[in-house]
C-alpha cells in the first residue's frame, strides 16, 4: 500500500489506486513525450447538436446521464474538502454544459459563472438554475476566446470536463485563459481522461494511440493524454501543482480521470 503512495501514476497501473499526491513528489518521472501536441481538425461548436438531442430525452439533466452525474457530485464533494480547494470565492465552470456541476457549487456558497460554447447547453442551465433556484451567471463562450472577461477575475477556474475536448495548440490556449483569469493564487481544478483506453469496440474504432486522440472521421473530438504529459502541460502554463489524484473510471467502460489542484503562481 505505501508503495502505490509513492509511484508514480503509470499509464498502465491496474487495478486503479487513489494517488494521492502533494508536490513535490520523490523521483516523480515527469515526461513530456506527446509534447508539442500536434494540431487537428476538430469541431468544438459540435456539441451542440449532441445537446439538441440530449435536450429531448426524458429525465436527462444534461450531458451526462443522471447516474454518472451522481458520481460526479459526490467526487466534487470530496475536491470541496480538499486542502487546497479555497472554501469560498468566485468561481467560473470552463465547458459547464446544463450547468449541473455549476449549480451544485453554488448551492455550496461559491459566486459561480458558467461558459459552454454551445448555446443551447447555456439555455438548458438557465432552466436549470432556474428551477433550482440559484444564482448562476452563465454564458455562452469559447474557452479559447474569453476577452469579454477581466483579467483575474476569479478565485477559482474549474475545468467542466472541457479540457478532453480541446485538441493540440488550443490546449495551451485554455490554459493560458484558465491562468489569465485567475487572480495570483488563484485555484485551477482539472477533471481529465487520461492513460490508458479500455478495449471496447468504440475505442478499438476511434482511438488513435498515435495522436491519443479519439477520431471521427477527420476530426478529432477527446484527447485522451498520458497522466505525465497532463501535469507538464499545466505547470508548462505557469502553474504549481498542489494535489493530484489518479481516479478510477466513472464508468465500467470508461477512461481513468487525472484530477488536479494547481496554483497561478506568477502573473
Ligand atoms: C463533457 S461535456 C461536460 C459538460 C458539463 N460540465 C457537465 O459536467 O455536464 C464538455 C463541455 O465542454 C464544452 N466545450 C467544448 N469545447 C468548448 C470550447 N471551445 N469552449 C467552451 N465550451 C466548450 C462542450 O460544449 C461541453 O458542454
Amino acid at each position: 500500500m505505501s508503495d502505490e503512495k509513492n509511484s508514480p501514476p503509470e499509464a498502465h497501473s491496474r487495478p486503479f489506486p487513489i494517488f494521492h499526491y502533494q508536490f513535490p513528489i520523490p523521483n516523480f518521472p515527469i515526461t513530456n513525450s506527446q509534447l508539442p501536441i500536434p494540431q487537428m481538425k476538430t469541431d468544438y461548436i459540435g456539441h451542440d447538436k449532441t445537446y439538441q438531442r440530449y435536450r429531448q430525452e426524458a429525465n436527462r439533466p444534461g450531458w451526462m446521464a443522471a447516474t454518472d452525474l451522481a458520481k460526479v457530485i459526490q467526487q466534487l464533494e470530496r475536491i470541496l474538502l480538499f486542502d487546497y480547494f479555497p472554501k469560498q470565492g468566485k468561481l467560473i465552470e470552463l465547458g459547464c454544459g446544463a450547468g449541473n456541476i455549476s449549480i451544485y457549487l453554488a448551492q455550496k456558497g461559491y459566486e459561480v459563472s458558467g461558459v459552454d460554447i454551445a448555446p443551447t447547453a447555456i439555455d438548458w442551465a438557465i432552466e436549470n438554475a432556474n428551477q433550482a433556484q440559484v444564482q448562476v451567471d452563465f454564458l455562452v463562450g469559447d474557452v479559447l476566446h474569453l476577452e469579454e472577461i477581466a483579467d483575474e477575475s476569479f478565485d477559482i477556474v474549474m475545468d467542466g470536463f472541457c479540457f478532453h475536448c480541446i485538441i493540440g495548440d488550443d490546449r495551451g490556449k485554455f490554459l493560458q485563459t484558465a491562468h489569465r483569469l485567475l487572480k495570483l493564487d488563484g485555484r485551477l481544478c482539472i477533471r481529465t481522461m487520461c492513460n490508458q483506453v479500455p478495449d471496447t469496440q468504440y475505442y478499438r474504432e476511434h482511438f488513435d494511440p498515435q495522436t491519443r486522440c479519439t477520431m471521427h472521421g477527420d476530426l478529432a473530438t477527446r484527447y485522451i493524454g498520458l497522466s505525465n504529459d497532463l501535469i507538464m502541460e499545466v505547470i508548462q502554463a505557469g502553474f504549481k501543482v498542489l494535489q493530484l489524484e489518479i481516479s478510477p473510471p466513472l464508468a465500467q467502460d470508461g477512461v481513468e480521470g487525472l484530477l488536479l489542484v494547481a496554483a497561478k503562481d506568477k502573473n
